[in-house]
C-alpha cells in the first residue's frame, strides 16, 4: 500500500467496517509514521483495488491490524487468498505467530480465521466501539513451509489456480497459487 492507494483503502474501509473504520489520516499515518506497519493492497490485473491488510511487526509477532475484501467480490475466495499472504509476509519477516482481534459478532471473518488454523485465545471485553462490542484474540503459528494453497471457495472459482506478483521494498516475486 501507497499514498495512492489511501484514497480508494479509505473507502472501502468504509464501506467494510461502517462508523468503526479508519480515516484517511490514521491510513496516512500508518504509512508514513509508524516504522512497524507493513500494509498491502490486493489489485487486480486493471489495478482495481480487491481488498487490503495491515500489520503491526513486532519483533517475533505479526499483528493484523485491519483486512478486508470489497463487498462486492465477498465470497469467491479471495479473503484465503490475502490471509495466505499474511502468512507469506509472517514468514518473509521471520514472526512465529500471527495475531488479531475479531468482532465476535463477524462470523464470516471468524469462520476465515479458524478455517486457516486459528485459535480463539481470549476474550476482549468491550473492546471494539460503534457498536461496542466484544473482541475475540485469535492467533496462528506460521506455517513453516511456504503458503501457497488456498481455501475452498478459491479453489472452486479459480480451478487453474492464481498468478500473484508481489510488489514491496523487497522487490517483486512472481507466485503462483496453488503451486503446481
Ligand atoms: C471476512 C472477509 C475478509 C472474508 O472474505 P471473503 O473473500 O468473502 O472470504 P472467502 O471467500 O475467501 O472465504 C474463505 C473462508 O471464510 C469463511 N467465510 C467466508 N464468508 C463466510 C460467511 N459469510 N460465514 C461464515 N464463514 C465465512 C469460510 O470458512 C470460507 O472458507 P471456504 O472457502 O472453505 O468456505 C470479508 O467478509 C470482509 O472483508 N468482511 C468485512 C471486513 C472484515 O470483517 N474484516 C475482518 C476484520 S477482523
Amino acid at each position: 500500500m501507497t499514498l495512492d492507494d489511501v484514497d480508494a483503502v479509505t473507502a472501502l474501509d468504509r464501506r467494510a467496517f461502517g462508523e468503526s473504520g479508519w480515516s484517511r489520516r490514521y491510513f496516512v499515518g500508518e504509512l508514513t509514521e509508524s516504522p512497524i506497519s507493513v500494509f498491502y493492497v490486493l489489485i487486480d490485473r486493471d489495478r482495481r483495488l480487491l481488498g487490503y491488510f495491515g500489520t503491526w511487526h513486532v519483533v517475533d509477532q505479526l499483528q493484523l491490524c485491519t483486512f478486508a475484501i470489497d463487498p462486492g467480490a465477498h465470497g469467491l475466495g479471495l479473503g484465503a487468498v490475502l490471509l495466505n499472504c499474511v502468512f507469506r509476509l509472517a514468514q518473509r519477516l521471520g514472526c512465529e505467530i500471527v495475531q488479531l482481534e475479531v468482532r465476535q459478532s463477524n462470523a464470516a471473518a471468524r469462520g476465515l480465521y479458524r478455517s486457516r488454523g486459528f485459535n480463539e485465545d481470549a476474550v476482549r471485553r468491550n473492546f471494539y466501539a460503534h457498536p461496542r462490542e466484544d473482541g475475540i484474540l485469535m492467533s496462528a503459528p506460521t506455517p513453516p513451509a511456504l503458503e501457497t494453497g488456498f481455501g475452498r471457495s478459491a479453489a472452486a472459482r479459480w480451478p487453474s489456480g492464481l498468478a500473484l506478483d508481489w510488489d514491496d521494498r523487497a522487490g517483486r516475486a512472481a507466485e503462483r497459487w496453488p503451486a503446481r
